[in-house]
């Protein structure tokens, strides 16, 4: 079925929680539908909006907006290894963790509770606790409006890195993603190497999937400000990642600075969070936006009332400080629109 709504205030669609007007919002249920909306509703630009959790809207939008609503999880195909889904764009990510988890497959786990939708897994590559979208991602289904058909992308093809796809440079503002094929695993692959996680999985018994899903949740909890309560991006900036030369300067004034290694080997990742709580800006605020005070790589919508440019100038104050310390540029991860 295909909804539409005219002149509607998006505060409840951002996680960000902001109030700006859409002049017309256009969900869908099935793939058939989307060349009738495509004939009788867009005359020009329009963009395609999950869940928004990693979107900031910044002014009233004009453009159509279209939301993929089909929830359906399909078997594919199951082996004695491996079971092959394709889930609709529309469901919620954690919901097809949930799923997965119950019925003893593994690969999905380690990113319980990630806010969105699937259909927004594959653009940002959604990461956790050592693992990603990606590892899952057998291909990925899109609608494709200018030719007016439906495209299958193979993983392999969709130029997967740390929060990168194409479709955020040559796919971007030109496909709908409308299923996402995953490939899971029967037979057990903990992965329990990241942070906290061996810790919080062994008091709880052992690597099941069960616990780890658990472990991973609570940790989430612990850190990260629950959407329902307070607006929020998840991580708004990404963590910077530098040449070895620059992290070696840095770790010398600084020994105990986190740093991962990257598949370059001569870059290095640094935590863009450590960074802005080393500023002394954890638990910042200023007027209706603030540094999240468990983990600042989240801004926060403290009062409810932010708006998107005091958000992106506050967010800019914040650049500026950890560029002065460090002389590194964290960029945003949040799509500003
Ligand atoms: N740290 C601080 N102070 C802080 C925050 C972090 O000192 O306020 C330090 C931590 O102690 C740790 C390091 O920085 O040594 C990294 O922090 P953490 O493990 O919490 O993870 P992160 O790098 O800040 C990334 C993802 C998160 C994901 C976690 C866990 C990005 C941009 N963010 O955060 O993803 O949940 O790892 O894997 O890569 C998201 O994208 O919305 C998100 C929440």
């Amino acid at each position: 079925m295909i909804r539409v709504f005219e002149n509607t205030d998006i505060c409840s669609r951002n996680s960000f929680k902001v109030h700006q007007q859409a002049a017309k919002i256009i969900e869908f249920d099935s793939n058939d539908e989307l060349s009738q909306i495509f004939a009788e509703h867009i005359h020009g630009e329009w963009m395609v909006m999950g869940g928004a959790n990693n979107i900031l809207f910044t002014t009233d939008i004009a453009t159509p907006i279209i939301v993929p609503c089909n929830k359906d999880i399909e078997v594919i195909s199951e082996g004695s290894e491996q079971v092959i889904i394709r889930v609709g764009a529309g469901l919620e990510w954690d919901e097809l963790v949930e799923w997965c988890v119950a019925r003893e497959l593994w690969g999905l786990e380690n990113l319980s509770l990630i806010p969105g939708k699937v259909g927004a897994s594959p653009v940002q590559n959604i990461g956790a606790y050592g693992a990603e979208a990606k590892d899952c991602i057998t291909a990925v289904e899109m609608y494709f409006p200018e030719q007016n058909n439906f495209i299958t992308l193979a993983a392999e093809h969709c130029n997967f890195g740390y929060r990168e796809s194409v479709f955020k440079h040559t796919l971007k503002g030109r496909v709908i993603i409308t299923a996402v094929i995953f490939h899971l695993s029967k037979v057990a692959n903990p992965r329990l190497g990241y942070g906290d996680v061996e810790r919080e999985v062994e008091s709880r018994g052992g690597a099941t999937l069960r616990n780890i899903r658990e472990a991973v949740c609570a940790i989430r909890r612990a850190k990260l400000p629950d959407t329902a309560v307070t607006g929020n991006a998840g991580s708004f900036f990404k963590n910077p990642i530098v040449d070895s030369a620059v992290a070696q300067v840095l770790l010398a004034h600084y020994p105990q600075m986190p740093h991962y290694p990257t598949a370059e080997p001569d870059k290095v990742k640094l935590a863009a969070g450590w960074l802005i709580d080393q500023c002394g800006l954890k638990g910042y605020s200023e007027g209706n936006v603030g540094v999240h005070d468990r983990q600042a790589l989240v801004l926060i919508n403290t009062t409810g009332e932010a708006t998107g440019s005091e958000v992106i100038a506050f967010a800019g104050k914040v650049q500026q400080r950890v560029k002065e310390k460090f002389g590194i540029t964290i960029e945003m991860e949040v799509n500003i629109v």
